[in-house]
């Protein structure tokens, strides 16, 4: 049985190498774990709409980070219906079109800040310290009443749960530190309710330890995902100055690109599992009872079934289903407002700095094949 693939050695913005070789098949894990692997875009939405693949799953289950420890109270990305749907349908008001369209004004203002702090840092400045990660850890901050100079209590530790290379012990340590954060701050708000999203939940009926894992898990949903998508599609751009010059002509054509930046990125790819909570049928292959079923979303977005040319970067192009928000029940709540962050963050970057430019060869970016999200770490940049 072949490994799961995970060589991105060929071009750092495709999938790992053999990726879509065989569109249901049975790979190990670097633990030795066999799993299905998923890479047909109409078999990953089969699996994903369907919930008797249970997102169920019981800690302990290392290589995956957010499964290898216990799955906590209110942590609905990790739960079935009704469970699932009783927590989700506490926020899904919260994060539609209209909502988020009500944050506009002030993303623009925090990435006006943080392009003026960015000006002012020493050359070569690293996009991700001074503007792609700062963009959504202010916002999701202030949209949950999180306060953001606090941020050492809580960034380390939810980039930490996402490593791939974590040991048990050090994921559940950072989860620990994670939810006694947010149990402090959740005490502090019942003391004294201030403005944001969570502490409109204090008197939605979730105890205290549902409401800690439903921060938890908003907080590292909202940080790492977009921050990684600004950084990374800022340098698939200054790769590719065509598809750039399309995306500075308006605020249409910058709308347009970001689904097709997120369909090429594809940043969280094989990282969410299911688990047949039955014996199941899949492409003409029974799935047993147990067993479990990753989706190479990144692979599923490259299917020649869902898009022509879908090796090509095309900005342009009308927005195809992808799949790299997920698809069904768990599909990605925040999506609303990645997109909103994405479309303000990449045209103000390319017009205050026209001039940008990678300060380094393409080969010394330290590229985040070592986390369950993919990125970069660090992107050294001039102008
Ligand atoms: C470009 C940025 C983002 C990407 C690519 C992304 C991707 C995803 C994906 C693939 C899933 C599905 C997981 C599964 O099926 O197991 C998901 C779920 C989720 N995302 Fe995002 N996400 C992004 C940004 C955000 C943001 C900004 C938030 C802020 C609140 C967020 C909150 C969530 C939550 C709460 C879930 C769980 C939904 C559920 O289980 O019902 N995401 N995301």
């Amino acid at each position: 049985m072949r490994a799961i693939p995970t060589d991105r050695g060929t071009c750092p913005f495709d999938p790992p190498a053999g990726m879509a070789d065989e569109p249901l098949s049975k790979v190990r894990l670097s633990n030795g774990d066999q799993v299905w692997l998923v890479t047909r875009h109409d078999l990953v939405r089969q699996v994903l709409g369907d919930t008797r693949f249970s997102s169920e799953i019981d800690g302990g289950f290392l290589d995956v980070p957010l499964h290898a420890v216990q799955p906590q109270p209110g942590m609905f990305i990790q739960m079935d219906p009704p469970e699932h749907t009783r927590l989700r349908r506490l926020l899904t008001g919260r994060f539609t079109v209209q909502r988020m369209q009500r944050l506009r004004p002030r993303i623009e203002q925090i990435v006006t800040e943080r392009l003026d702090a960015l000006e002012r840092a020493p050359r070569p400045a690293d996009l991700v310290a001074e503007f792609a990660l700062p963009i959504p850890s202010l916002v999701i901050c202030e949209l949950l009443g999180v306060p953001y100079a606090e941020r050492a209590s809580f960034q380390e530790a939810g980039a930490r749960l996402l490593t791939l290379t974590g040991t048990q012990e050090e994921l559940e340590e950072a989860m620990m530190r994670l939810g006694g954060y947010l149990a402090e701050l959740i005490a502090r708000k019942r003391a004294e309710p201030g403005e944001g999203l969570l502490d409109d939940l204090l008197d939605s009926g979730l105890s205290d330890e549902e409401l800690v894992g439903m921060s938890i898990l908003l907080l590292i949903a909202g940080h790492e995902t977009t921050a990684n998508m600004i950084s990374l599609g800022t340098l698939l751009l200054l790769q590719h100055p065509d598809q750039l010059a399309l995306v500075r002509q308006s605020p249409e054509a910058a709308r347009t690109a970001v689904d097709e930046l997120l369909r090429y990125l594809s940043i969280v790819d094989v990282g969410m599992f299911r688990r047949a909570s039955t014996d199941l049928e899949l492409d003409g292959q029974i799935i047993r009872e147990g067993e479990f079923v990753t989706c190479s979303l990144a692979a599923a977005n490259r299917d020649p079934a869902l898009l022509d040319r879908p090796e090509e970067l095309e900005v342009s192009r009308p927005k195809a289903p992808h799949v790299a928000f997920g698809f069904g029940p768990h599909q990605c709540l925040g999506q609303n407002l990645a997109r909103l962050e994405m479309e303000i963050a990449y045209p103000a970057l390319f017009r205050r700095l026209p001039d940008l430019r990678l300060a380094v060869p393409l080969e010394k970016v330290p590229f985040k094949s070592d986390m369950a999200i993919y990125g970069v770490h660090r992107l050294e940049v001039e102008w």
